[in-house]
Formats: C-alpha cells, sequence, structure tokens
C-alpha cells in the first residue's frame, strides 16, 4: 500500500477528491497478478521479461532502480558461485508492515 496526497482538486476513476486529502492506494496483487504473470506465485527466473510492479510507475518510480538491478547483477553470481548448493532451508517469514512487504527471515543451507 502507498499513500498520495492530492495537490489539487481532482476527479479520479470516478472519484472526486479535494485538495489535502490523503489517498490509500493498495496494489492488490501486482506482480502476482494471475491476469499477466503464469504460475504468479512461483519463483521462475528465466521467465520471458515483461514490465511488473516491483518499482512503481510513473512520478515516484523507484530512482534506485538501476543501482538494485546493478546490484543484483554483481552480487547474485558471487554468491551462487562461492555456494553453488544454496537452497532454501525453510518457508521465508514475511514482514508483518503493510509498506514494502518484505521478508523477516530467509534461512538458507549450502
Ligand atoms: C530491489 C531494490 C528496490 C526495490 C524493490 C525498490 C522499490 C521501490 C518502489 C516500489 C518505489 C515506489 C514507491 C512509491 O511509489 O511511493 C521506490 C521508490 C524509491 N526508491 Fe526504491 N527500490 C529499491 C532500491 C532502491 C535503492 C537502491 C535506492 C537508492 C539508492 C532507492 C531509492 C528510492 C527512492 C529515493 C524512491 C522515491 C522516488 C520518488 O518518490 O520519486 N530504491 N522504490
Amino acid at each position: 500500500m502507498f499513500t498520495r496526497w492530492a495537490y489539487d482538486e481532482i476527479d479520479v476513476m470516478g472519484h472526486r477528491f479535494q485538495r489535502g486529502d490523503q489517498v490509500g492506494l493498495l496494489l492488490g496483487a501486482a506482480n502476482r497478478d494471475p491476469g499477466v504473470w503464469d504460475r504468479p506465485a512461483k519463483f521462475l527466473p528465466t521467465r520471458p521479461v515483461k514490465p511488473h510492479a516491483s518499482f512503481g510507475a510513473g512520478l515516484h518510480f523507484c530512482v534506485g532502480a538501476p543501482l538494485a538491478r546493478l546490484e543484483l547483477q554483481i552480487a547474485l553470481p558471487i554468491l551462487f558461485h562461492h555456494r553453488p548448493g544454496l537452497q532454501i532451508a525453510e518457508p521465508p517469514t514475511y514482514a508483518d508492515v503493510y509498506h514494502f512487504h518484505g521478508l523477516s527471515r530467509l534461512r538458507l543451507k549450502t
């Protein structure tokens, strides 16, 4: 969920917002939208590349996206080179936060 503020009176999708209104925006399915993704709950790193919601969109698109992509391209091959048998040891635990729903625990084994 992200929040936005209306800077002016505006109509969006049939709703009238007043200047100063705070709006909660819920990304219902995002990258797990079954209408977009085949087997959306499965981690398939070799999927065909398609536009996704990981870095947001529009005016607030993540300014760190190029750095984050570089970090993954550089760091993951090094990690997999040093730990070739790396596996998930137990189901990951997700953090109980409404914003940036990341992992709180990810146990691995080699
Ligand atoms: C995998 C890593 C990352 C993910 C998944 C991610 C995701 C996102 C998302 C979804 C947004 C949009 C938030 C919104 O719409 O309100 C965002 C915004 C932003 N991100 Fe990232 N991010 C990542 C890494 C980074 C890094 C490495 C930096 C800085 C070095 C960064 C800096 C920012 C900033 C400053 C914004 C706010 C942009 C704005 O509001 O105009 N992010 N990020």
